[in-house]
């Protein structure tokens, strides 16, 4: 097995960094991507085994269903890059399918990510595997002294696209469109727009798991940076905002409150929002003009139940 990991330490500082900005912000807010330490990443895992919460097991579904035909649109492939690779599951039905020589998975989350590389390497002694713990958003240049090899298929599933304002959105695939270099590829899979009550339930599940997800931040606060959130004050809070195109996540303070952060005070009024996720749904057609913007061409689209996989190239 062929395994090489390297950890670019950023995340500590970025995270009361960005927690201390966002906390003095009006309205304020808090990135995404620090939902995902241990327990959020189980929680979402747990989201995506909820009934109302069908965005995963779609699109599982849809590469079930057209792998076949996936396979041979993108054809020759020499390495897969995974941005967001988490447990390195999702990768394992392309790479069965494209059987390339060289992996690259990304992950904010170093240390799960080196234990999933590692479990994958053993699995595919053919497939040289090379993982990175980075901030890929921030630090995806980084990446670029390992890839070696020449026809290369950046992966971006899971929706993951949907997190990004369009701006940000633009600014990722074109930095996708640099590490795949001009002859390479993108799969890349996205929520597509529906019915808002279906939306408001995928982020309202009756057992209240997306609702816990949301709150772990608070969680992860107090432990990490020495914050005193208490969980009651607060109110899990999700919409889907139709003028927007989006589902919105809030934490609501539910009094009046004052919450010290990393040695910080700062006030919460009745009602404030900590406005903690925006979830982007697209029309295909929408989503092909973002990615037309980064300098990709739309190859070919799959859709099955509300959920779109498109490759460019
Ligand atoms: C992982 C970003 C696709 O936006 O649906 C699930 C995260 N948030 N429930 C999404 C999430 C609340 C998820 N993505």
């Amino acid at each position: 097995m062929a395994l090489r990991f390297f950890d670019f330490p950023v995340a500590g500082d970025d995270l009361r960094a960005d927690v201390l900005a966002g906390l003095a912000a009006q309205p304020k807010a808090i990135p995404p991507k620090y939902f995902y330490d241990a327990a959020g990443c189980r929680l979402f895992e747990a989201i995506c085994a909820q009934p109302e919460y069908v965005l995963c097991r779609t699109e599982q579904t849809l590469m079930a269903a057209h792998l076949p035909e996936i396979a041979a649109t993108i054809g020759t492939v020499d390495c897969i890059i995974e941005p967001g690779a988490g447990d390195c599951v999702k990768v394992r039905t392309l790479l069965d399918a494209l059987r390339p020589s060289q992996l690259m998975v990304l992950d904010i989350a170093g240390a799960p990510l080196a234990a999933a590389a590692g479990l994958l390497a053993a699995d595919y002694p053919g497939v040289a595997v090379t993982a990175l713990g980075m901030d890929f958003i921030h630090n995806l240049e980084a990446a670029a002294p390992y890839l070696t090899a020449d026809r290369r298929l950046v992966y971006y599933p899971g929706s993951s696209i949907g997190n990004f304002a369009q701006d940000d959105a633009v600014a990722l695939l074109t930095r996708f469109r640099r590490l795949a270099g001009e002859s390479g590829q993108l799969l890349i899979g996205f929520d597509l727009k529906k019915d808002p009550v279906q939306l408001h339930y995928a982020y309202n599940d009756a057992a209240g798991v997306t609702a816990a997800f949301n709150l772990n931040l608070l969680t992860r606060l107090n432990r990490e940076l020495d914050a005193d959130f208490n969980l009651d004050r607060f109110r899990h809070y999700a919409f889907y905002n139709p003028i927007a195109g989006r589902v919105e996540m809030h934490l609501v303070s539910l009094v009046e409150q004052t919450v010290c952060v990393a040695g910080q005070r700062f006030h919460f009024n009745l009602g404030e929002a900590l406005h903690t996720e925006n979830s982007w749904k697209f029309r295909n057609d929408e989503f092909s003009a973002i990615a037309a913007s980064a300098g990709w061409k739309l190859v070919f689209c799959w859709e099955v139940d509300g959920f779109a996989v498109q490759l460019y190239g």
